[in-house]
């Protein structure tokens, strides 16, 4: 047996205290949770070094980095915060700052991850976006029991069982096994669920701990613990919680994606279920059945393309479209009927990006959708040499036959020339908009925004097929190896060995399409992929950035990713 102890032992947390709790210790109260966003940081902490190492060794161990008892030594303290800062997207500049000190004062999850000495030598450069990390051991069994072992005297018990039953029901509509409250019959249930006072000096809210063998995790032995020195009244704070641990009581670790449910700091809102989170569940228990939904079915459908917003500017027009053969083209609204919003036998093409979307006609012109009935803006004159459009970032983009890319202006018909490589095969662009562009000799040359400069030579490999860029991640598709441009070392690498034809991404997300047919999606690990599909016949995969799934089969087909 090996053991996990994720209990924070109280002594190990001598002078962690939260800035609600020293208020509560001072005025003589029990804290009361944060209902609403955090309360702004207090601005001692800049001068405050005990608080922040503080806050950084909790980090560290929050994610196996750090054993219980040991420090990081002065002269590491920078590169630990580097480290922090590259999880948070911050610019990596070895001082503690505000942004770690406002995500690091927030109500946390007590559970401590076990030390992991090769992730804690491991700097995340080598990875890409490393996501949901798992304890190891899972249930093995088809049915999971739960039960209080008792309650706290904050809210009712009936309350509290529906709090639970809501957050086990929320991970459980993803899992092929079915979680049920014990009944009374059953001398013990495979997780309990329990309140303790942990007194003033313990920051954690919750805290699960498992004793397991790495592989199966014992009945019994899996406790959640919620700290009831804080008063449970908050919905929003136990919900949210309860959805959190429960996570670890199926055998989730902390994330280091910031809006996943697995991020172990609260900031006063419930994060939906991430597609991180699924993707780790997933990982551990396979997939409700059947995991594919078919929203469409039509011989002529042609094409399948998506509009996805930046995650702060939500658009209206953001979801799934579908060209058929026939030039019409439609949506899929959310109550799940395909609009028509165009209809017209020329439309030859439609790409969308940024809350856009465009279609290209056979005569060449190009037009952009208004957003009501079947109302289209006349964006781009009728010509010959125009070879396709590429919607990207907040711009639309036309590759030409002649060789030039060429940028709508947003006013009239006017586009403006970008410098002309020879003989372009494919363009991508990035939300930053630099413009990724494969030539047909397999050289790769890059321009950025606003495109003064001429293109860059980045690559010159006549093995290179194919380019897809998601967010501000740039890949290409050399022979049958799916290879990632990790920008902050300026380095090649390669994330998937063999077997891929296709590259799509989107936001976060990556998918390859394999030579038999299956479908994978990349789980931020290089090698590390998840299988979406092994059917055969699919003609395209693509994706949002929110992580939905749609693929189009070869007969027309429209299928949707159930979760
Ligand atoms: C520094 O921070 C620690 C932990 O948050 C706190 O206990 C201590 O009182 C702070 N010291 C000062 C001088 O503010
Ligand atoms: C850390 O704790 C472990 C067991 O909890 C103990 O064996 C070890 O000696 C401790 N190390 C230090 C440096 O205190
Ligand atoms: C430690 O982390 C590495 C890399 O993430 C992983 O491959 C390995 O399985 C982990 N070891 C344990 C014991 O969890
Ligand atoms: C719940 O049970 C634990 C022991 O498992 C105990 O420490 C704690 O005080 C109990 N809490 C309440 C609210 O009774
Ligand atoms: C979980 O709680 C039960 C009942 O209080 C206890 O017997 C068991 O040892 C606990 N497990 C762990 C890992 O703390
Ligand atoms: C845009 O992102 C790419 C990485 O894909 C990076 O190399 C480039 O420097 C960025 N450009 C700007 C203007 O930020
Ligand atoms: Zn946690």
């Amino acid at each position: 047996m090996r053991v996990f102890y994720a209990l924070p032992f109280l002594n190990l947390f001598s002078v962690c205290l939260t800035q609600d709790i020293n208020n509560a210790v001072a005025s003589g109260t029990v804290s009361q949770i944060p209902s609403a966003l955090p309360t702004p940081v207090d601005p001692s902490w800049r001068h405050n070094r005990t608080r922040q190492r503080k806050h950084v060794h909790d980090f560290f161990k929050l994610f196996g980095w750090l054993r219980h008892n040991d420090t990081i030594k002065d002269h590491d303290f920078p590169a630990a915060i580097r480290r922090i800062q590259r999880i948070l997207h911050e610019p990596e500049t070895g001082e503690y700052d505000e942004k770690m000190e406002v995500v690091m004062s927030r109500p946390r999850c007590g559970t401590i991850q076990p030390f992991n000495a090769t992730d804690a030598r491991m700097p995340d450069g080598g990875t890409l976006r490393k996501r949901y990390v798992l304890w190891g051991p899972k249930w093995n069994s088809a049915t999971v029991t739960y039960r209080f072992l008792n309650y706290t005297s904050d809210i009712a018990a009936d309350l509290q069982r529906e709090t639970l039953r809501k957050a086990f029901a929320q991970w459980n509509q993803y899992l092929p096994i079915s979680i049920v409250p014990a009944s009374d019959n059953i001398p013990r249930a495979d997780i309990h669920v329990r309140f303790m006072t942990m007194g003033p000096d313990e920051p954690a809210y919750a805290f699960t701990n498992m004793i397991a063998d790495g592989l199966t995790m014992s009945s019994g032995l899996i406790n959640i613990t919620f700290n009831d020195y804080y008063t449970w009244a908050d919905d929003r704070l136990f919900s949210f919680t309860a959805l959190h641990e429960i996570g670890h009581a199926l055998g989730l670790s902390h994330s280091k994606v910031e809006d996943a449910v697995m991020w172990p700091y609260f900031e006063g809102i419930v994060r939906p279920m991430h597609p991180d989170d699924k993707a780790a569940i997933h990982s551990l228990y396979g997939w409700k059945e059947p995991r594919w939904n078919r929203i469409d079915m039509n011989t002529a459908t042609k094409n399948i393309a998506q509009v996805s917003s930046f995650a702060d500017s939500p658009s209206a027009l953001d979801g799934l479209y579908q060209l058929r053969s026939t030039g019409q083209v439609l949506f899929y609204s959310s109550s799940g009927t395909w609009v028509t919003v165009d209809n017209n036998r020329d439309t030859v093409q439609i790409s969308g990006a940024g809350g856009n979307l465009y279609q290209r006609h056979a005569d060449g012109s190009i037009y952009r959708y208004s957003g009501s009935g079947t109302q289209w803006q006349y964006i781009g004159a009728p010509s010959d040499n125009v070879a396709d459009i590429v919607a990207a970032s907040d711009q639309i983009y036309q590759r030409r036959k002649d060789g030039w890319i060429a940028r709508w202006t947003g006013s009239g018909t006017q586009w403006t020339t970008i410098e002309q490589p020879r003989s372009s095969k494919q363009i991508a662009v990035t939300d930053n908009r630099t413009i990724w562009n494969l030539l047909t000799t397999g050289d790769l040359v890059r321009s950025e925004w606003p495109y003064g400069v001429g293109w860059t030579v980045v690559d010159i490999n006549s093995a290179n097929t194919q380019i897809a860029v998601g967010g501000d991640e740039f890949y290409k598709l050399e022979g049958s190896k799916v290879v990632w441009l990790d920008t902050s070392i300026y380095m090649w690498v390669i994330i998937e060995n063999a077997g891929s034809v296709y590259i799509y991404a989107a936001g976060d997300y990556l998918y390859s399409r394999h030579y038999d047919g299956s479908t994978w999606r990349y789980t931020g690990t290089p090698m590390v992929w998840e299988m979406l599909d092994n059917s055969q016949n699919i003609a395209s995969v693509i994706g949002d950035r929110s992580g939905n799934v749609w693929e189009l089969k070869g007969g027309g087909d429209i299928l949707r990713l159930v979760s």
